[in-house]
């Protein structure tokens, strides 16, 4: 595996392999990856000639007070992973190659940042959205592979790749999950025992909502989400930034349920925010 960090060094090899004809698969992660990100490079492996990850903790997505600073990076570990799963170069820039002194562009999607996460985030989604673009700008892929756990980024990132005739296909990869259902995320990292005990229960309130709109029982919004909040209550150190039935394509509340619908949510477990969704088609 190749291990590149200029831009310059990326966009030759990149450009050697468009001129023959190669398809580049691309995955963007952050670092500290697990069973999720590897469900994405393998999907990459299959569907591309060349497989590109690209590690680079953006500053640009987190708030002042947000976990920039203590995010996992494990960069060794993450190598070997990488080597393991056959990837063929590993993209690492440095901050300051990504956003040397003066930058200044950023992409915004504001349509799509104005609920769930978005109003608790202000910021992120154009971070998101900033760097990927800008990733996008230097690897040029083909496909692009996400995880539908962070599915609001990826209803973000496809409206900027159509807004902005970006030439990559977005490939959304279902969310890979524990064995008891809690979703793989780099940040699981900072559970305790415990907190990893009572983390399942944000999964087990989005599974019950699924049920109650499958089986018809609840097809309000509100009553659905205070019935699911009398589970999400029982976390000791547990707070809920947001529970909430939206349209899959615009991130809009729903009135009433209909299909398809997401189910998505976000609570925090002492200093750790965890997010999780099921789409009901
Ligand atoms: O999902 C992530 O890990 C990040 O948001 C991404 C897409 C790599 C952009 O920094």
């Amino acid at each position: 595996m190749k291990i590149i960090r200029s831009i310059q060094d990326m966009q030759s090899y990149t450009m050697r392999l468009q001129m023959q004809g190669q398809s580049i698969g691309f995955v963007p992660t952050m670092g500290a990856l697990h069973e999720g990100h590897r469900s994405l490079v393998r999907r990459a492996r299959d569907e591309n000639d060349i497989v590109v990850v690209s590690i680079f903790v953006n500053p640009l997505q987190f708030g002042p007070k947000e976990d920039y600073k203590r995010y996992p990076r494990r960069f060794a570990q993450d190598e070997a992973l990488l080597v393991k799963d056959h990837v063929d170069v590993l993209f690492a820039p440095g901050a300051d190659a990504i956003y040397p002194q003066g930058y200044t562009t950023v992409v915004d999607v504001p349509a799509l940042t104005r609920t769930l996460c978005g109003p608790f985030r202000r910021g992120h989604f154009q971070g998101v959205a900033t760097v990927v673009a800008k990733l996008f700008e230097i690897v040029q892929p083909t496909r692009a592979y996400f995880g539908e756990k962070d599915y609001q980024q990826i209803r973000v990132i496809a409206r900027m790749i159509d807004d902005l005739a970006m030439p990559v296909r977005l490939v959304a990869c279902s969310t890979v999950r524990e064995k008891d259902g809690l979703a793989c995320s780099s940040r699981n990292r900072y559970l305790s025992r415990k907190e990893r005990e009572e983390a399942i229960k944000l999964y087990q309130a989005l599974y019950l909502g699924r049920e109650l709109i499958d089986q018809k029982i609840m097809l309000n919004p509100q009553k659905l989400v205070r019935r699911l909040m009398d589970v999400l209550k029982t976390i000791p150190h547990g707070r809920v930034d947001y529970l909430s039935v939206v349209d899959p394509v615009t991130l809009e509340p729903m009135k009433r349920i209909h299909r398809p619908a997401l189910l998505a949510g976000a609570i925090w477990i002492g200093k750790t925010r965890l997010i999780d969704n099921v789409i009901i088609p």
